[in-house]
């Protein structure tokens, strides 16, 4: 039995002020104990999150895959998980597009967050013009081959399937469309990692609200969400996290 995991992702939002909204949002994690809770914040604000509410788990939305070095300007997953992270985001579809990173970029982030004690996220979804292109499949199942170690475990690794066409639009897939590329991402999983792949929780993200939250969280194949927008305050994240808890959890 996978728990079904809400976790959020403040990209470039947020602030010292904007910090009292995880307050609330720990405390509906607590009340929610069947679903685990978790909320990417930018760098700047993990450690005083983390030491804010230390009963949430606080993560990275990116770590450089290098332990330390001439790297201006980046992050090792050593320094986040010092800061107070436990986990981190790898290869999101903004990082692809804004940073060019590639699969095997979020592959190396991965396996460098793991070896540092990080649970990872890692992201994989296709283009709208990919989907149009009958393509969705093959990107998907492409992008899992390049980016998910080889020693994936449950324990510390979890995919997020999240189409770029649905991330900020307040567009999302049909629940059938989910099931069937959820249904694909495990079959893929299962040759890379084996029996393993069943205890992977595979989140759905892109537009995900208190609105729709819970019909996309009944779905058998969805272990949770990844949350961007709807997760920068705690009137719109704690009703995703209810709908979690009440499928069940
Ligand atoms: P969104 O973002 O919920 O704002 O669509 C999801 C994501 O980028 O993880």
């Amino acid at each position: 039995m996978r728990r079904k995991l809400v976790a959020g992702n403040w990209k470039m939002n947020g602030s010292l002020r904007a910090l009292e909204e995880l307050v609330a949002i720990a405390a509906a994690a607590e009340a929610a104990s069947a679903v685990d809770v978790a909320v990417a914040v930018p760098f700047t604000l993990i450690a005083p999150a983390a030491a804010l509410v230390p009963t949430l788990s606080i993560g990275a939305e990116d770590v450089h895959e290098a332990e330390a070095g001439a790297h201006t300007g980046c992050v090792s997953a050593a320094m986040v998980r010092e800061a107070g992270a436990r986990f981190t985001l790898s290869g999101h579809s903004e990082r692809r597009a804004d940073q060019h990173e590639t699969s095997h970029d979020a592959w190396a982030k991965a396996a460098a967050a793991h070896a540092q004690g990080l649970q990872v996220i890692l992201c994989c979804g296709e283009t709208e013009a990919e989907r149009n292109a009958g393509r969705a499949e093959r990107v998907v199942q492409a992008q899992i081959e390049k980016s998910v170690p080889d020693n994936a475990t449950p324990d510390w690794f979890t995919l997020a399937y999240e189409p770029r066409w649905a991330i900020g639009t307040g567009r999302t897939p049909t629940l059938d469309e989910i099931a069937s590329m959820h249904a694909i991402a495990r079959a893929k999983l299962r040759t890379m990692i084996g029996d393993a792949a069943d205890g992977v929780r595979i989140l759905y993200g892109g537009s995900v609200t208190g609105a729709n939250a819970a019909d996309i969280l009944a779905c058998e194949s969805v272990d949770g969400a990844l949350v961007g927008g709807a997760s920068l305050t705690a009137d719109k994240f704690v009703p995703i996290i209810e709908a979690a808890a009440g499928v069940g959890g």
